[in-house]
C-alpha cells in the first residue's frame, strides 16, 4: 500500500477540563463539538451533573450495545432531540414510537434495502452527471462546493424517492435550513430541562417554522396526492401510499405523507452532502490521496445502468468515504433519555438519565484508534481489520439505525467517483474550515474551492 503525508484536519481545541455548567450551555449555543474535554476521548464513560440531572457519555462498546441494540424499548429520544428535529420532519420516522414506528419501518425499509439499490443508483448518476456539467461552466473562479453538494443531494432525494423535481423549490428549502441551523436549532437551557410537552419560547417559534416547511413540503408532493396510485409502486412515495396497519388496515394520510417526505428529504440529503463536502475538502488538502482516487476511476464505466454494480471496483473511494465518516461524522451524537432504569454492563443507570453516544468522541476516542486526528483511508482499505466494535458508528446501531445507510454510501462513492473523475480539485484560499455542530456537521463557512478539469477521465 502507496503511503502518503498525513494530514490532520483542524477540529474546535479540546478543553483540558470540565466545562462546568456555563461552558455546557455555551457549547450546547454553539457548538457541541468543543463541549467535550480531553478526559472524554480516553474514558469509557464521562459522566456529567448539571441542574440535579446526570448525563451519560458512554464510550463503552458493551454499554453501547445494551442501550441502542439489547434494551432499546428502555429509551427514547431526548426531549432537545425532539425539540429541534420535530418542525423539520413531524411524525416522520425518525421520531416516531412504538407501533406507528414499526410500521414506518417496515415500509421504508425495503424502498431503500439492496434490491433498489440499482435503481436508486441511476437516480445519483443522472443527477451527479447534472452537477459535474454544472460545475465545468464555472470551474474557473472560486467555486461553492458546499451549496453544490447540498443542491446535489436534495436533487438526488427529491428524485430517487418521491420522483419529485426539487430544483424549483430548491433555494426556498435550503434557506429555510439555514434559517433554521442559524438560530432555531440551536438548544438553550429552557430547552434541555423542561419536558417536550411543556413548550419553550423558542418552541413557539418553532411551531411556526413547522408550519411554513410542512407547507413547502406539502407544495412538493401535492401533484403526487392528486393521482391515483398505480398498479405497482414505483418508489418511495407509492410504497407509503400502498402501506396498510396489519391489525386496523389503515394507511398513511396526507400529513402522515407529508411527515415522511419531509423526514426523508431532510435526513436523506443534509447528511451526503456533508460528507461529499468533507470528502471533496479532505482530499483537497491530500492530492496524493486524491490522485489514488482518480487512478481508480480512470477508464471505469459509471454510467447510469451499471453504475451500481460499479460500486465493488471502488475500493479506495469507499475507504475515503469511511474515513471521512469517522472523522466527521454527519450525526455527531446520539441522545435518548432513560424511560426507566437500567444497568448497562456495570454502569448504572437512573431513570431519567439523558444518555450521549457521540461518534464524534467515539471516532477520535484514543483507546480505539492510532492517531485518530489524522485523515488515513487505509484504516478502511481491504484487508485492513475491522474498526473495533461499537466505536465506528456513523450510522448508529440496532433497530434505530440509519435506514438510508446502504443508500447514504452508494450516493457518496458515485458521487465522489465522479467529480474526482472530472476535476482535480484545491481549496481557493487556506482559511482553515472548522466542523460546527447543526443538526448535522457542518462547516463553520462554505470555503472556495478552483476545479481543474481532467483530461484523463
Ligand atoms: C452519510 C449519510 C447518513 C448518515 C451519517 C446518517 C446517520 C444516521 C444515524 C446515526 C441514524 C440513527 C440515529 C439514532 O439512532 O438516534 C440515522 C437514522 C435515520 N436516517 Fe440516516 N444517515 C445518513 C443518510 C440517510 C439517508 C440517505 C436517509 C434516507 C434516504 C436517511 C434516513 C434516516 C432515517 C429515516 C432515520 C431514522 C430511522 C429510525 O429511527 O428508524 N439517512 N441516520
Amino acid at each position: 500500500m502507496m503511503t502518503t503525508p498525513r494530514y490532520a484536519p483542524p477540529t474546535p481545541p479540546i478543553r483540558r477540563t470540565d466545562p462546568g455548567l456555563r461552558g455546557f450551555l455555551r457549547a450546547a449555543r454553539s457548538n457541541v463539538l468543543g463541549l467535550w474535554p480531553d478526559q472524554a476521548y480516553e474514558q469509557d464513560v464521562y459522566a456529567t451533573r448539571f441542574l440535579g440531572r446526570t448525563t451519560l457519555l458512554l464510550n463503552a462498546p458493551d454499554a453501547i450495545r445494551r442501550v441502542l441494540v439489547d434494551n432499546p424499548g428502555n429509551y427514547r429520544r431526548s426531549p432537545a432531540s425532539i425539540r429541534i428535529l420535530r418542525p423539520l420532519t413531524g411524525d416522520g420516522l425518525l421520531l416516531s414510537e412504538g407501533a406507528a414506528w414499526r410500521l414506518q419501518r417496515r415500509t421504508i425499509a425495503p424502498a431503500l434495502g439492496p434490491r433498489m439499490l440499482p435503481l436508486l443508483a441511476r437516480h445519483v448518476v443522472a443527477v451527479v452527471d447534472e452537477t459535474v456539467a454544472a460545475l465545468r461552466s464555472v470551474a474557473g473562479g472560486p467555486v461553492d462546493l458546499l451549496a453544490a453538494m447540498q443542491g446535489m443531494a436534495l436533487e438526488i432525494a427529491g428524485r430517487s424517492m418521491f420522483s419529485v423535481e426539487t430544483s424549483g423549490a430548491a433555494p426556498a428549502l435550503r434557506a429555510m435550513v439555514q434559517e433554521y441551523g442559524a438560530d432555531l436549532a440551536r438548544a438553550h437551557l429552557a430547552d434541555l430541562l423542561l419536558p417536550v410537552a411543556l413548550p419553550t419560547f423558542r418552541d413557539l417559534r418553532r411551531r411556526w417554522f413547522r408550519r411554513r416547511w410542512m407547507a413547502v413540503m406539502s407544495g412538493l408532493i401535492r401533484d403526487r396526492l392528486g393521482q391515483p396510485p398505480p398498479a405497482a409502486p414505483r418508489d418511495l412515495f407509492d410504497l407509503l401510499r400502498a402501506a396498510r396497519d396489519p391489525e386496523t388496515g389503515a394507511g398513511f394520510g396526507a400529513q402522515a405523507l407529508r411527515d415522511q417526505t419531509a423526514t426523508m428529504i431532510l435526513a436523506g440529503h443534509e447528511t451526503t452532502a456533508v460528507t461529499l463536502f468533507w470528502a471533496l475538502s479532505l482530499l483537497a488538502a491530500a492530492p496524493e490521496e486524491q490522485a489514488l482516487l482518480a487512478a481508480e476511476v480512470r477508464g471505469l464505466d459509471l454510467t447510469a445502468a451499471v453504475a451500481a454494480g460499479t460500486i465493488p471496483e471502488l475500493p479506495r473511494t469507499r475507504a475515503v468515504v469511511a474515513e471521512t465518516l469517522r472523522l466527521y461524522p454527519p450525526a455527531f451524537t446520539m441522545a435518548r433519555a432513560a424511560i426507566g432504569p437500567d444497568d448497562a454492563c456495570c454502569i448504572s443507570i437512573p431513570s431519567g438519565t439523558l444518555i450521549l453516544i457521540a461518534p464524534w468522541v467515539l471516532h477520535r476516542h484514543r483507546r480505539f484508534w492510532g492517531e485518530p486526528a489524522v485523515f488515513d483511508p487505509d484504516r478502511f482499505a481491504p484487508g485492513a481489520p475491522p474498526p473495533p466494535r461499537f466505536a465506528y458508528l456513523p450510522f448508529g446501531a440496532g433497530p434505530r439505525m440509519c435506514v438510508g445507510a446502504q443508500f447514504a454510501l452508494t450516493e457518496a462513492a458515485l458521487g465522489l467517483a465522479a467529480l474526482v473523475r472530472a476535476f482535480e480539485i484545491t481549496r481557493a484560499d487556506d482559511r482553515p474550515v472548522l466542523p460546527v455542530a447543526i443538526v448535522t456537521t457542518q462547516p463553520d463557512h462554505a470555503p472556495g474551492f478552483r476545479l481543474r478539469a481532467r483530461t484523463d477521465g
